[in-house]
């Protein structure tokens, strides 16, 4: 029987709740699911692609069948090298559908053996982005109800150094 493969796509700058509730469930859909971390030239991440798959594999080390990588291009060549017959993503609230309807209406032109699977966000975590818990913790606030606490030490230890690097210049 051929294996059930997966990929996740994302920033994942930095994995919260909300993506590790969609990896957890997704990992139960397939035999394989690949949490794929974009290495995105356009836009300034505040952590590099290899921190995010590092702490991404700290996060889901007690998963086992899921597996972390970092890629750059289009998500669907990203799942075709790897074989993997779905794209998997979380859904919060309409404001994302429509964004992420088109997208995934485009990758399905570009890759029709490709499909992607919608999974809504556990309403626990339905008002949290990536976005936000950088927002609070830039200014200090505290973010151990959005991420695991290795992350939220991460992201607070990285603020930490960007301030001190600030106050030098
Ligand atoms: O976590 P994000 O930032 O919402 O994830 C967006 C992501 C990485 C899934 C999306 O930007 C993506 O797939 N980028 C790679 C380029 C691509 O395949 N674009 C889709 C065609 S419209």
């Amino acid at each position: 029987m051929t294996k059930r493969i997966a990929v996740y796509p994302g920033s994942f700058d930095p994995v919260t709740f909300g993506h590790l509730d969609i990896i957890k469930r997704a990992s139960e859909m397939v035999d394989e699911l690949i949490v794929a971390v974009l290495v995105n030239k356009a836009k300034t991440p505040l952590f590099s692609a290899d921190e995010r798959v590092k702490m991404l594999r700290t996060v889901t080390k007690d998963i086992g069948n899921v597996r972390v990588e970092s890629f750059s291009g289009l998500s669907v060549d990203f799942a075709r090298k790897e074989g993997a017959e779905f794209l998997v993503r979380g859904l919060r609230a309409i404001t994302d559908f429509e964004y992420e309807l088109q997208m995934a209406q485009t990758n399905r032109i570009m890759a029709p053996d490709v499909d992607t699977i919608f999974l809504t966000t556990n309403l626990k975590f339905a008002y949290l982005s990536s976005t936000t818990v950088r927002e609070v913790a830039s200014y200090g606030g505290d973010i151990s109800r959005f991420v695991p606490p290795e992350i939220a030490k991460a992201v607070e230890e990285k603020y930490r150094q960007q301030q001190s690097r600030q106050k030098q210049e």
